[in-house]
């Protein structure tokens, strides 16, 4: 007899899911109720969870076990009857989605902070999915925030914790978990976009590349997929074994943290390419020989490239990006001759343009890329197409990069961060920006003049839904343009993300050291918003 138990609680001040799901500290999540509260409101805001079939994982960061034995309890409790889980409680973003989508779920959970660290002392994150295997939209996630502040009561099912360790099925209440390898329908999946046996002949004609797991959830994935499917040599894939604490490292595939791997591509006998994904698998960190390929060139160079990989062999419907990702795909779309949307921050902005077949590749310039293929970023994925252009074209990663650049110009780029300025310093610099935006036209900053500025919106071209307030633009003649936003992922004060892009179409130029290229924009940065003077800061916290 399945024992239910309702138990009282009471709201907690502060569950307002940012830009990609809910994300705080380990011991706020171990609070009495925390996570069951933000459950529960999800459970309440959807319509058809009875009989529903749910997908659960996450990076296996500290909490993640915990955290879905309960959530496996409350999914049984509130009527769900099937509960997918991969072995150890793991499953990357991407895998997630692809298993919603695969097994036709009715949504699912992933248990993740992304790239911020792990441990007792680190983050953990919780994000709702829906059935078409992406984030859900804002609509939902508003709901749910209102919901949590009106809880008092939650349902879980009295039960021993269920063993995750081995593959096979098990009762919990009326529902039926299923513990699936994480990584099949993944593989699968990956199987069917690209040229396996030619990438594999590539590795056997000496290709070698080296993949950094950053100790996260992509290790056995990339174990599976490039050292087992493809024949890359053992030890192609390092730092391969999730760990709760991802080996005391920052898991987010940039050049500061994946600095290891950045010294090795810089080496005389760097490998042919360098790769690197995050805590759940959803970034990806490309890098040729002595070349760091900006994620905006990234994008840019698979839109103009993806053709070449069977899955999209007929070629893009379209192309999206993040407002703040370099303009450089809405070069290669414009030859192209297809449609390029630009979307606030947060891959959830992405799905209804893949949903409604507007869009085939999007990415953002924080290292998410990803297709239609689902509807999360994949990290591993993006690795795959490169590799599958690499071994159609068998020319050298530096190559491919300059000779797009030749072909569209360079958009020269970076974003300076101010990590844990004080949220209210943060917050004054950005509404003094904002109320200076209609002055700013005509204005010049050493040679750049501002052409106009604004505070960007958006309105989803599919359900007409208005997003505000996504970051301020100022864009200069001659192409060139800063971005202002405040982080929606930090757990620590604010964080402001300055974004900097100079198109410079000259190939003689091509070479210039970026920050140098980039000077007179970070200047004029200062000047216009007067970070030093609000953030007491005189340089930022990392450059990418
Ligand atoms: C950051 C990135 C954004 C990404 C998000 C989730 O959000 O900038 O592109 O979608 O992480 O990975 P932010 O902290 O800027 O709000
Ligand atoms: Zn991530």
């Amino acid at each position: 007899m399945t024992s239910i138990s309702t138990v009282k609680t009471t709201p907690i001040a502060g569950q307002r899911p940012g830009t990609s799901g809910l994300r705080k500290k380990v011991p706020v999540f171990q609070e009495p109720h925390y996570l069951e509260n933000f459950v529960q409101s999800v459970f309440d805001c959807l319509e058809g969870i009875e009989g529903a079939t749910l997908v659960i994982g996450g990076d296996g960061r500290y909490h993640n076990a915990e955290a879905i034995q309960t959530i496996l309890k409350m999914a049984a409790a509130n009527g769900a009857v099937r509960l997918l889980v991969g072995r150890d409680g793991l499953l990357s973003t991407p895998a997630v989605s692809a298993v919603i989508r695969a097994r036709k779920a009715y949504g699912g959970f992933i248990l993740s902070a992304s790239h911020n660290p792990g441990g007792p002392k680190g983050d953990f994150g919780i994000k709702y999915n829906i059935g078409n295997g992406g984030p859900a939209p804002e609509k939902v996630t508003e709901a749910v925030y209102v919901r949590t502040q009106a809880i008092d009561a939650y349902r879980i099912v009295e039960a021993p914790d269920v063993d995750l360790s081995a593959i096979g099925s098990t009762a919990i209440g009326d529902a039926t978990v299923e513990v699936i390898d994480p990584v099949a329908d993944y593989k699968a999946l990956m199987a069917q976009l690209f040229d396996f046996a030619r990438i594999r002949s590539m590795f056997e004609s000496g290709f070698r590349m080296r993949f950094d797991a950053m100790h996260a959830v992509t290790g056995p994935y990339a174990k599976a997929i490039l050292e087992d499917a493809l024949g890359a040599p053992a030890g192609t894939v390092i730092n391969g074994t999730p760990l709760p604490d991802f080996g005391g490292g920052h898991p987010d595939p940039n050049l500061v943290h994946a600095a290891e791997l950045v010294a090795v591509m810089a080496g005389a006998d760097a490998p042919d390419l360098g790769a690197a994904s995050d805590g759940d698998g959803d970034r990806n960190l490309i890098l040729g020989q002595n070349l760091f390929v900006t994620p905006s060139d990234s994008l840019a160079v698979l839109a103009a490239n993806a053709h070449l990989a069977p899955g999209y062999a007929g070629g893009l419907k379209g192309v999206a990006r993040s407002m703040p990702t370099s303009q450089a795909v809405d070069r290669v779309a414009k030859e192209m001759g297809i449609g390029c949307f630009e979307t606030p921050t947060g891959w959830k902005f992405f799905g209804n343009l893949l949903d409604a077949g507007m869009a085939t590749l999007c990415g953002e310039e924080s290292a998410g890329t990803g297709s239609d293929h689902v509807r999360e970023k994949d990290g591993l994925w993006a690795v795959l197409l490169w590799l599958n252009i690499l071994a159609v074209r068998q020319e050298p990663v530096t190559d491919i990069v300059r000779a797009h650049w030749r072909q569209f110009g360079r958009n020269v780029y970076s974003r300076h961060d101010y990590e844990g300025v004080d949220s209210d310093a943060a917050g004054r610099l950005m509404s003094e920006l904002k109320s200076k935006l209609d002055s700013l036209a005509g204005t010049t900053h050493g040679d750049l003049a501002v052409e106009r500025a604004d505070d960007f919106a958006y309105r989803d071209p599919v359900d007409q839904s208005v997003s505000a307030n996504q970051g301020v633009r100022i864009f200069f003649e001659g192409g060139s343009r800063i971005v202002f936003r405040l982080s929606g992922t930090g757990t620590e004060g604010a964080t402001l993300r300055v974004y900097l892009e100079r198109y410079q179409p000259d190939p003689a130029r091509h070479d210039d050291e970026p920050q140098a290229a980039l000077a007179d924009l970070i200047r004029a940065a200062d000047g216009i918003a007067g970070i030093r003077c609000h953030t007491g800061r005189d340089k930022p916290t990392v450059i990418t």
